[in-house]
């Protein structure tokens, strides 16, 4: 906590600085510090970074975060990457703030490694059951009426998947680092197959990518008319090639997988392919033997992102917690938040635009006095679905699956602050 102002004002340092203002907060409560035994060099003295001009304007043509950030960094866990190029690597949720993903912190999935693409020999081709078979460059797309501008979560299908049996990873960056938000551009993909003329008969698509996965997936036409958008930009600058440089499909709310990166075709038929996506993955089997399959939507679920394993309490007094929620069925409507592992909710004030799809920022500030907690935290969104427990979860859906798993997540910190993902029975 910061020195109390009235020790600093003493000492008549603070005057001068204008930090006085910044040092009366109002309303919430404080942990009083205890006046400091000798002067704050880190006040009194000039510091190296003001004793020298700083770099000038060109310096850093394309900017990067600070020296001192180089630990937030998408992190992979060694046992789920079998190889480098079929992988996956997770978003340090623990070190943001916000709703915004910064693009170089969105979690990686690739099927066949990042493919590397010439914009100018990229090419969308959309097939099958239309009237005009058309094939478009970028700047096709760039020129084409009707552009739009949208947020929108996108999470893996396989999320939390390592969860189903059990707590395992130690940290919210593992347990729910494959979600990202992120800021779109693009042409929404009714306008393109209108241009080319679905024919009577279409109902489903398939989109292709032009990785060396060759990943694919079977789109239903509804969804595909509803909100679907092919984009090539992300949080205002052109995609990543992580995201699918130059192009890439949004599909709102539904699971990761469906989001094609590198989007070269759409072809368009009267029923679903049964490709290696829809067979070898994301086909969820239960307990029964049966199966669940085209298990698109993502339903709401949320983590409190700090505390949590990285992120410990390291203060005791004020605190403040804060997480993140999201729904693929439409807005978050309310986020309760548990301290003993459930008996007790309150309910956590949400912050910042609360926009459907699109993950959401709840905060709950809170004293601790050095108790050991239990915290939870329970999504709502507007169509009235509550986020289940996992056991609730587990009873319908058993544990051969690893798709699917938005169950309530607690994470125990202990008397020391330190924080682990545990499950309470
Ligand atoms: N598209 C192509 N062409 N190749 C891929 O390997 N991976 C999919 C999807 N689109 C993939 C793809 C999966 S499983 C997910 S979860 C998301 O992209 C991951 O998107 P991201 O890398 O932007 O996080
Ligand atoms: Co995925």
């Amino acid at each position: 906590m910061p020195r109390e102002i009235a020790t600093l004002n003493r000492r008549g340092f603070l005057a001068a600085t204008g930090l006085a203002g910044a040092g009366v907060v109002a309303g919430t409560p404080r942990a009083s510090a205890a006046p400091p035994a000798a002067p704050e060099p880190l006040i009194t003295d000039v510091q190296d970074w003001a004793r020298t001009l700083g770099d000038g304007v060109q310096a850093r043509p394309y900017g990067s975060p600070s020296q001192f950030e180089k630990h937030v960094v998408r992190r992979d866990v060694e046992w789920l990457t079998a190889s480098r190029e079929s992988s996956v690597n997770f978003t340090p949720l623990h070190e943001l703030d916000g709703i915004i993903t910064p693009s170089g912190l969105c979690f990686e999935r690739h099927h066949g490694g990042i493919a590397e693409i010439d914009p100018a020999k990229h090419r969308l081709m959309i097939n099958g059951l239309v009237d005009k078979p058309m094939v478009f460059t970028l700047d096709d797309l760039k020129r084409f009426p009707g552009r739009v501008n949208r947020a929108y979560f996108l999470e893996c299908a396989a999320n939390s998947g390592m969860e189903w049996r059990g707590a395992q990873l130690n940290g919210c960056q593992f347990t729910h680092g494959m979600v990202h938000n992120v800021w779109y551009s693009g042409i929404p993909l009714k306008s393109l197959l209108d241009e080319a003329g679905l024919r009577t008969n279409a109902k489903w698509l398939l989109a292709e990518g032009a990785d060396s996965s060759g990943m694919t997936r079977s789109i239903p036409l509804d969804k595909a008319l509803k909100d679907c958008l092919v984009v090539w930009t992300m949080n205002g600058e052109m995609l990543r090639p992580e995201q699918g440089y130059p192009l890439r499909l949004v599909v709102p709310g539904w699971e990761g997988n469906m989001w094609v990166k590198w989007l070269r075709r759409i072809e368009v038929g009267d029923q679903p392919w049964h490709h290696r996506e829809e067979t070898s993955k994301y086909t969820d089997l239960l307990a029964d033997g049966r199966s669940r399959r085209f298990t698109f939507i993502m339903d709401a679920k949320s983590v409190v992102t700090n505390p949590s394993p990285q992120a410990p309490l390291r203060h005791k007094g004020p605190n403040v917690l804060t997480g993140l929620a999201w729904s693929g069925r439409g807005a978050i409507k309310r986020v309760d938040v548990s301290l003993d592992g459930g008996r007790n909710w309150r309910t956590a004030r949400i912050d910042g635009p609360v926009m459907p799809l699109s993950l959401t920022r709840f905060y709950v500030d809170f004293d601790w006095n050095g108790q050991e907690l239990m915290i939870q935290s329970r999504a709502m969104d507007e169509t009235g679905y509550v986020q289940p427990t996992k056991d609730e979860l587990r009873r319908v859906r058993g544990t051969n699956s690893i798709y699917h798993n938005n169950g309530i997540q607690t994470w125990l910190v202990r008397p020391n602050g330190e924080t682990e993902n545990v499950e309470v029975g």
